[in-house]
Parts: structure tokens; sequence; C-alpha cells
């Protein structure tokens, strides 16, 4: 039977990618989006993968997902956390709104997708659970006090989930890109990333591609020993 596979924010971007691969490895691929209805309809149109609309930083929303996709499609095996967004600004400046929106749709949204598959992965004796974070949650980023928190809280979360997880067969991991050719970086301006990538050993950004390719090989049977992992893909930029 054909595993299905959850992607977050998965119809642009970083996640587009990994939506792609994973129709490649074979599975049947749900890709979540939230606002953007035209990017959804290109993605579409160009994987002939599934979509569904919704928040993921809205914890009855994402039950009511899940339990769809599962009577419509059949069992998820993968999950891929990869939903984010930013709002930077130095803290000093921050309104509180910009502190509850990166923490809900980064962080909480993992809680929210992984407590509405796990009771059946831990069942069934099988998931493969994928969270993707950021450099910034490792070494910290100026101007990024809510997502450098939002994405450390998904390296701790990761962990503690592994552990729980392990004796039933459900792998849970970590992918901490560096900068990545994305909508979201392109709104960087340029004098500011091009200070970036002078930080940046491979002296490039990355492409989305390079982390869909962790992914898949953390979704597949070849990675069953990796659990609580955190996997960098960063050019170098930082070696944790
Ligand atoms: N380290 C130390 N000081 C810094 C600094 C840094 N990295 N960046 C700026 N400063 C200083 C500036 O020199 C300036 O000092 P003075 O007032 O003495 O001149 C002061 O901080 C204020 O800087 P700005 O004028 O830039 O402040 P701002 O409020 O206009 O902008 C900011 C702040 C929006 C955070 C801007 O600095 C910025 O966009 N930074 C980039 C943040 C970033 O990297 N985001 C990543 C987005 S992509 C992503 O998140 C994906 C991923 O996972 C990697």
């Amino acid at each position: 039977m054909t595993k299905v596979a959850v992607v977050t924010g998965g119809t642009r971007g970083i996640g587009k990618a990994i939506s792609k691969e994973l129709k490649n490895d074979g599975y049947m691929v749900v890709a979540i989006f939230q606002n953007n209805e035209e990017a959804a309809q290109k993605f579409r149109n160009e994987t002939g993968c599934e979509t569904m609309k919704l928040d993921v930083a809205d914890f009855d929303q994402c039950h009511g997902a899940i339990e769809e996709i599962e009577s419509k499609f059949g069992e998820i095996g993968v999950l891929v956390n990869n939903a984010g967004i930013t709002r930077d600004g130095v803290l000093h400046k921050m309104p509180k709104e910009n502190w509850d929106d990166v923490i809900q749709t980064n962080l909480t949204s993992c809680f929210n997708m992984c407590r509405a598959v796990i009771t059946k992965m831990r069942e069934r004796k099988f998931g493969r659970i994928v969270n993707i974070s950021s450099i910034n949650g490792q070494k910290g980023q100026f101007g990024q006090v809510n997502y450098s928190a939002a994405k450390a809280g998904m390296i701790g979360f990761t962990k503690a989930l592994a552990l729980e997880s392990a004796i039933k067969n459900v792998t849970v991991n970590v992918v901490c890109p560096g900068y990545i050719e994305t909508d979201m970086t392109a709104n960087i301006s340029k004098d500011i990333l091009d200070k970036i990538i002078c930080q940046i050993p491979e002296m490039r950004m990355g492409k989305p591609e390079e982390i869909a390719a962790i992914v898949s090989f953390l979704a597949s049977d070849k990675a069953a020993f990796v659990t609580g992992a955190t996997l960098s893909a960063n050019g170098g930029q930082y070696m944790v």
C-alpha cells in the first residue's frame, strides 16, 4: 500500500522541493499551505500532488486535517513539519504579535501536527517525523529572537519526542538548513544578504533540493537507526 507523506508549507520553497522528492520516492504527498492559493494551484499543476489549506497554528484544524487525510488517502507514514514564517526585528522594537505569530506558526505547529499523527504511528509501529529547523535556531541571529527561539525549540522538541517514540519504530529528526534560495531569503535586503554569504565557506546559498535530499534519506528505510539527530546543511557556515 502506498504510504502517505504530509508536508507543511509544502507548496513553496524548501517544502515544495521536499514534496517533489517524496513523490519521486513513491509517497502519496499531501502538501499543506495556508494562504497562497495561486502558488498552491501552480504546485498542483506542476507536480500532481494533493494540497490542503489549513492553519498549522490551529490545533483543531490540524487534527481535522489529519483525520481527513487518513480517511481520504490512507495511513500517514511521514510527517514533515516545514511551515515557517519570519517577523524579523530587534527585540527592543518587537511587537508582541510578532513574537506570538512566529512561536505559534513555527513551533506550536510542530506540537499540533505531531500530536495529531503520533497515536496512529505508535499503534502501527511505524513513522517518520522530520522537523525543519534552521541554522538560526542553532547559533542565534541578530534581529530574530522570535525565530531563533522557535527553531531552537524545534530541536529540543525533536530530541524529546525521539526518546518517547524510538521503541515504537517512529523516528524523529531535525534538519537545520542554512541560508537557502527561497522567497523567505529573497526578502532580506541585498546588503545584509551579501554580508551573510561572505560568512558561508562555500560562498553560496543552498538550494531547496539540497534540503529535500536529506529529508528523503531520513524518511527512507535506510535511516531506521537515525533518530533524535540534528542534521545541518549550511555550506559550512556553522559547525556543531
Ligand atoms: N550584528 C551586530 N549588529 C548589527 C547586525 C549584526 N548582524 N545587524 C545590524 N546591526 C546593527 C546595525 O549596524 C545598526 O547599528 P547602528 O544603529 O549603530 O548603526 C543596528 O544594529 C540596527 O541595524 P538596522 O538598521 O539593520 O536595524 P533595523 O531595525 O532596520 O533592521 C533587521 C533590523 C530587520 C533585523 C535587519 O538587521 C535584518 O533584516 N537582519 C537580517 C536578519 C536575518 O538574517 N534574517 C534571516 C531571514 S531568512 C531565515 O530566517 C531563513 C533561515 O532559517 C536561515
